[in-house]
């Protein structure tokens, strides 16, 4: 018999249905036993009765979490939850769990499970409905903005993560021995979705690993998480970035609810709220500024605290839930960002409820003056002779920004902890699973 999968169970009311999942609950009483089998697309309540002789008395021993094939006739049923019920015919065991599971996937509240453990055994954390949909949420959310830079003219493009030179100058870098030469690990694709303008391909997005030895313990960083990142020729300026990615970002923000808001009401507890555009703007002076009023002292770049309060501040202000941080001074930016006359440069940080997810900027695209930039970091330039050499033969004036996605799903479900928003979690002490 053919499977039907839960979410199409009801086309088929009346007939006899096969069904695959995982045995997510099962309560037994002397005269009907219930079954939830769960799988990737619902939960479907499934009756033994004691006529069916040989389920009624065998299914009770089945430990849960195994993975059955389920049999019988699909009823209506009021009591059950989606409104159906199968009565089970015959049932296969199609792999065993063992009695004793390690988490549950049902928490019945009270137990405390450790993040660790969640973290250990992460493919059974994942089976609750609510750990699958931030992934739901997480394809739709890179789809839309996919479709969004597609509609935009934009080429997709996939740098090599093994670079030969550190490409992005203040983060933490892995090397590698790559054939007894020593390499590293992309902290970004930056110099390569450059190399891509100099191309002539004028607009390009890529989303892919990131990775960065970063020692810092927070709920905010992972030594490897998958980046969206944007690069545009042919820019006036920065603001044309920021239009870019707030109309992205509104974009897929609303798909999401679009597509999963009755859902995410239903397992999370609360509306998504769609941004609307233009997203406030504060420069870097304004927000020492203000954030001076309230005590804290913030000059040149903002701590995770400070963004908090900002955060906080453009919220009250505004009811915004996003804010553009521009006007960085140059020298707290890393060499190939443009500056300005004033010594400032033309970036900009976008903050999602009191988070960077974004670092944005026109880039510097003159190769003398970027040599100059170089230099005058104190960077030697022979490390960066290649990249360098992207802006020799001729390179159109460009900008980009990089999107932390998972930093974007943690502010948008309210998450904890970034580990949540990634399928398995790299930092300095996990390395497994
Ligand atoms: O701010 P970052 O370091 O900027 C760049 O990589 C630039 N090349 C981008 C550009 O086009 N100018 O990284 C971009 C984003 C951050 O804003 C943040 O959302 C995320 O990547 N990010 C991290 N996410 C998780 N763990 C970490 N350790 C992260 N470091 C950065
Ligand atoms: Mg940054």
């Amino acid at each position: 018999m053919e499977r039907i999968l839960i979410s199409e169970l009801g086309k088929h009311v009346g007939e006899k249905v096969c069904v695959k999942g995982f045995l997510h609950e099962l309560r037994g009483q002397s005269k009907v036993k219930f079954v939830l089998l769960r799988e990737s697309s619902g939960i479907i309540q499934c009756v033994a009765l004691p006529e069916s002789k040989e389920v009624f008395a065998t299914i009770e021993k089945v430990p849960k979490e195994s993975v059955l094939k389920i049999m019988g006739i699909l009823k209506l049923e009021k009591q059950a939850p989606g409104g159906m019920e199968i009565a089970i015919e015959e049932y296969e065991i199609l792999s065993k769990a063992s009695l004793e599971l390690p988490i549950q996937v049902v928490e019945k509240g009270g137990e405390e499970i450790s993040l660790p453990l969640r973290l250990d055994y992460r493919w059974i954390e994942l089976r609750k409905p609510k750990q699958a949909l931030i992934f739901k949420i997480w394809t739709t959310l890179e789809e839309e903005m996919r479709h969004y830079c597609l509609k935009k003219g934009c080429m997709q493009i996939h740098s090599p993560k093994i670079i030969g030179t550190p490409s992005e100058g203040g983060a933490e870098v892995f090397t590698v021995d790559y054939f007894g030469r020593k390499a590293f690990l992309a902290q970004s694709p930056q110099f390569y979705k450059q190399m891509a303008m100099s191309a002539g391909f004028e607009k390009v997005f890529e989303s892919g690993p990131v990775f960065r030895a970063d020692r810092s313990h927070t709920v905010r960083h992972l030594a490897e998480f998958t980046g969206f990142d944007v690069e545009i020729s042919f820019i006036e300026s920065e603001e044309e970035l920021m239009r870019f990615e707030e109309e992205m970002l509104t974009h897929a923000i609303a798909k999401v609810k679009e597509k999963h808001g009755t859902e995410i009401q239903k397992l999370f507890g609360f509306e998504i709220k769609v941004p609307l555009v233009p997203f406030p703007r504060l420069s870097m002076g304004e927000c020492s500024k203000v954030l001076k009023e309230v005590g804290v002292i913030e000059e040149g770049d903002l701590s995770s605290e400070g963004e908090k309060k900002i955060g906080e501040i453009i919220k009250e202000k505004y009811s915004h839930e996003f804010v553009f941080v521009t006007g960085y001074k140059y020298s707290k930016r890393p060499f190939y960002h443009m500056k300005t006359k004033e010594e400032g440069t033309k970036s900009f940080e976008l903050l999602y409820s009191g988070m960077e997810i974004t670092t944005g900027a026109q880039r510097e695209h003159r190769y003398e003056v970027l040599k100059e930039q170089a230099i005058g970091k104190g960077l030697s330039l022979e490390p960066l002779a290649d990249y360098l050499s992207f802006f020799k033969y001729g390179c159109p004036p460009h900008g980009g920004f990089g999107i932390g996605t998972s930093r974007i799903l943690m502010q948008l479900l309210h998450l904890g902890t970034i580990r949540e928003a990634v399928l398995l979690t790299r930092t300095e002490e996990r390395l497994t699973p």
